[in-house]
């Protein structure tokens, strides 16, 4: 019968042990996992810690300011932003297959990570220190069944391996071993972290580039995150966000449809969008989403999202369908 603040002290004082007063760097991807892991680690060693963030500009709307700006007011981590956007446009240019686009944004993200580390190392050396660990967001049942889970998996079996220049094997710090989802939340509220981390819902590593069929491109992001926040916006607002498991929010970029909008006709893109029910993203069904949320969601897409002139619901299980599109 553990509390949350048995399961705090308790992570705090392993981490002490383990740590010592070597430094520590750790990943922030925007997503619960690595913020929770990130300030209990902040909790128990404090400066010896670094946080990466790389922004790659495939956030949705406010999540790269929620790191940089509410993460780091309520835990005083010190953070390293390394701002990749052009990094990953340009190689994304070009590309429309699902799978192509995961591996580059995979590569370059590694990359961008170990430029980071890079940097952060040297900076130690000059302080006559050396960085010895690497926090990781690792859950119980990612444990248990490894695979899935959030964008930094990739990181972990990469670090795990070898190939990497001595000074950049670092050992793993993971005080969220043992932990389910549900702890992990709990834990960061009683850290005092943002509700738009702690309350987060599952979000693909490759964040938005897989929610645009089609070629990624500055304006085709511009134009997805402004009707994924009106679509978050109005379902936070209609009470459902415990009752739906998540909602993509896709761009049909290769799509278009003709359309009337004022007195004029347009030809423009199509926004789908996804909400589906779960336990466990395994196995998943369209969420029965009220009609008239429904509507509003579509109207205020349509009038205020420029290019767009069509919203469409999918009502496809998983199986047969996945959640994301791509
Ligand atoms: P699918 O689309 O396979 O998604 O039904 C199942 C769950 O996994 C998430 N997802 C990903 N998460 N990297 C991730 O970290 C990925 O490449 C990825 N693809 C899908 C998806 O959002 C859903 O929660």
């Amino acid at each position: 019968n553990w509390t949350t603040g048995d399961i705090l002290d308790e992570q705090i004082a392993r981490i002490r042990e383990q740590v010592g007063d070597a430094r520590v760097i750790c990943g922030l991807s925007g997503g619960v996992d690595s913020a929770v892991a990130a300030a209990l680690v902040q909790r128990a060693v404090g400066d010896q810690l670094t946080c990466v963030f790389v922004d790659h500009g495939l956030l949705r709307e406010g999540e790269a300011e929620q790191v940089e700006r509410d993460f780091v007011a309520a835990t005083g981590v010190n953070l390293y932003v390394a701002n990749e956007q052009d990094r990953f446009l340009s190689a994304l240019s070009g590309v429309t297959d699902p799978e192509q686009k995961r591996k580059i944004i995979g590569r370059e993200f590694i990359r961008a990570f170990e430029e980071a580390e890079r940097t952060i190392i040297e900076k130690a050396k000059a302080e006559g220190e050396q960085i010895r660990f690497l926090v990781q967001g690792t859950l119980y049942p990612d444990v248990v069944e490894s695979g899935g889970g959030e964008g930094t998996a990739n990181i972990k079996s990469h670090h795990n391996v070898g190939g990497l220049p001595e000074d950049m094997r670092f050992e793993l710090v993971e005080p969220l071993r043992a932990l389910f989802k549900d702890e992990v939340r709990s834990v960061g509220r009683q850290l005092g972290l943002p509700s738009e981390i702690v309350n987060r819902q599952p979000f693909p590593g490759p964040g938005l580039g897989i929610r645009i069929v089609g070629e990624v491109t500055r304006e085709r992001l511009d134009l997805l995150r402004k009707a994924d926040a009106i679509a978050r916006h109005e379902l936070t607002a209609a009470g459902l966000d415990d009752e739906v498991w998540q909602m993509p929010v896709v761009l049909l970029a290769d799509v278009r449809s003709v359309g009337v909008q004022g007195d004029g006709r347009t030809y423009g893109h199509p926004i789908v969008l996804r909400p589906v029910s779960s336990e466990d993203a395994m196995t998943a069904d369209w969420s029965r989403l009220p009609f008239d949320l429904v509507a509003r969601i579509s109207n205020r897409i349509t009038n205020e999202v420029d290019g767009v002139n069509r919203v469409v619901l999918d009502v496809t299980s998983k199986p047969p369908g996945t959640i994301e599109w791509e």
